[in-house]
């Protein structure tokens, strides 16, 4: 069912998760599939956007990136970004986790993403215990299960190569990678024609900082989950389309999906 040449940049619009629970998703309605639920997990730059956006594809889950709602908010004119919000996006830039106060806030506010019919795809989010707790207890008064906590593992030296050749379309948020995804016509998004550009927290400085806050606060997430037998653990090498096949793989064996 995977199409090797299929756009992986084409997404909902996602909607009530970037802008707010008062908007729509003009998603298609999904067909009458499996929902996928599942978290994310992985060092920054490991790939689990790009994974998110083929599993997005593949299947009617929906990708929902804490990072991308700070990111959209970026976009919104001042009087519509609240105080706690341009807070977030300070901590953002300088590689810093967003409080934990911020972000479950959000989330909160955004319940019904997690009901989406279809299913959702996590990416970037739990980051600490105390949002892996609050996720837990937010399903359970949802009666909604997750079916599994995804980990991707590439070594640092590679996990840095990825993400200093990141580059980002600015209207549609497509990434590209400079040596291994490179746009056609170079810094133009293919989808929209928009401009790509480097995230402000890839650069050196904010990279160390995020990888510091991986190691201390997000990698202990991997004792939360193990225990609970939830956790897969997907090799990062290779092409997105092989680390695609390889975590639908691993769905099937534990029969999560058909
Ligand atoms: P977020 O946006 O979640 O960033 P991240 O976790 O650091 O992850 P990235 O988006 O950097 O990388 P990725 O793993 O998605 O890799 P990608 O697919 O892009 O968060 C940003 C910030 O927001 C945080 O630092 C924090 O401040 C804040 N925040 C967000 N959520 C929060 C939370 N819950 N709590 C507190 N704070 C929060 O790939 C990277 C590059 O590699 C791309 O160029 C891609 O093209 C390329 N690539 C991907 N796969 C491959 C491959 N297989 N081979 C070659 N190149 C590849």
């Amino acid at each position: 069912m995977c199409a090797e040449d299929a756009n992986v940049h084409v997404t909902s619009d996602r909607a009530a998760w970037l802008v707010g629970p008062s908007n729509k998703c003009s998603n298609p309605a999904p067909q009458p599939v499996r929902p996928y639920r599942l978290v994310l997990l992985g060092a920054p730059g490991v790939g689990k956007g790009t994974q998110a956006e083929l599993l997005s594809q593949q299947t009617a889950a929906c990708h929902l990136s804490t990072g991308d709602i700070f990111r959209a908010a970026k976009s919104l004119d001042a009087c519509r970004c609240t105080p706690a919000m341009t807070a977030a996006m300070d901590y953002m830039h300088r590689g810093d986790l967003v409080p934990d106060e911020t972000v479950l806030a959000i989330l909160r506010e955004r319940g019904k993403c997690l009901r989406c019919s279809g299913g959702f795809l996590l990416d970037g989010f739990p980051r600490t215990l105390a949002q892996a707790q609050a996720l837990d207890g937010l399903l359970a008064t949802m009666n909604v299960k997750l079916d599994a906590v995804i980990d991707y593992r590439l070594p640092m030296d590679e996990i840095i190569s990825r993400l200093s050749g990141r580059r980002t379309c600015v209207k549609c948020r497509a990434v590209y990678h400079v040596e291994t995804r490179p746009p056609q016509v170079e810094n133009t998004c293919d989808t929209c024609g928009g401009e790509l550009v480097q995230r402000e927290d890839d650069r050196p400085e904010s990279v160390r900082v995020r990888m510091s806050a991986y190691l201390h606060s997000t990698a202990p997430l991997i004792e939360f989950y193990q225990p609970r037998g939830l956790l897969i653990t997907v090799d990062a090498h290779g092409s997105p389309w092989e680390i695609f096949g390889r975590t639908m793989r691993e769905l099937r064996v534990r029969e999560i999906c058909g």
